[in-house]
């Protein structure tokens, strides 16, 4: 980004001219996806213009989604990922949800692990006393960007090593007999604090969508427990209603 060019583009208020040439640095790939874009002030300086035209002009282009502001951070090129629209009436994993457009799942784990549950994770699983579970904390993401954060527990008896969830939950659930084919999900709004919005990019107190899935298999044991925070800001749930 360097002043010659900003004097080049034409006409229209100055942090208009300066939106046109970071699209045009992105276009040419000059800035490529999750670059991260010069302090304001370090912008300003060597730009020679003020703050206010930097910081008008990099919130008009978080706000069409071309940059993406991550929280303590910085302003970065967005990665394409954009909002995700989810239908909610499909029993699908996160790997094949993100495959499905075209993006690459990964996941940072936080604990992956087998241990005691908690009460109310006994009695969702219907665990028997002393029945310990396997526990898999992730923090997802899709073409490297953070999109959802997942705690989910599955009967150790089911998943006795854990360390066999490389990426995909029910790809190893599929791969022991014990793929779910049923699930009850419920979405309540939430602010994200803390930890969990650090790992999300996103300010404290930002919205979330917090999600519980309950999982049956066949015979209708439950076969995974999961709470999770998704980003309010990438994500758009969607169910087709039908008059019965
Ligand atoms: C979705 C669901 C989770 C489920 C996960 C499995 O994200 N909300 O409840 O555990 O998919 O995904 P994967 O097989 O990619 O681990």
């Amino acid at each position: 980004l360097a002043p010659e060019r900003l004097a080049g583009e034409e006409g229209g208020p100055l942090y208009m001219r300066l939106q046109t040439m970071i699209r045009g640095a992105i276009m040419e790939g000059r800035l490529v996806p999750n670059d991260a874009l010069p302090a304001e002030r370090e912008m300003a300086a060597s730009l020679h213009v003020s703050r206010v035209t930097v910081r008008k002009a990099i919130q008009g282009l978080v706000a069409e989604g071309v940059l993406r502001q991550r929280h303590g951070s910085g302003t970065f090129v967005s990665s394409g990922v954009g909002r995700v629209e989810q239908p909610l009436s499909r029993l699908t994993s996160f790997t094949e949800d993100m495959r499905s457009r075209g993006l690459i799942p990964t996941a940072s784990w936080l604990e992956r692990s087998i241990g005691m549950p908690t009460s109310a994770e006994a009695m969702i699983l219907g665990l028997s006393p002393a029945e310990r579970v396997a526990r898999f904390n992730r923090l997802r993401l899709a073409d490297n960007e953070p999109m959802a954060i997942e705690r989910a527990v599955v009967p150790a008896r089911i998943l006795p090593d854990p360390l066999v969830v490389e990426n995909s939950l029910y790809d190893a659930l599929a791969a022991v007999g014990m793929r779910p084919v049923r699930a009850v999900q419920r979405l309540n709004a939430e602010n994200v604090g803390g930890a969990d919005a650090a790992m999300l990019g996103l300010a404290p107190g930002s919205a979330a969508l917090s999600i519980e899935r309950i999982s049956y298999l066949p015979d209708g044991r439950v076969v995974e427990f999961t709470r999770s925070h998704y980003r309010g800001d990438a994500y758009d749930f969607v169910a087709e209603l039908n008059l019965s």
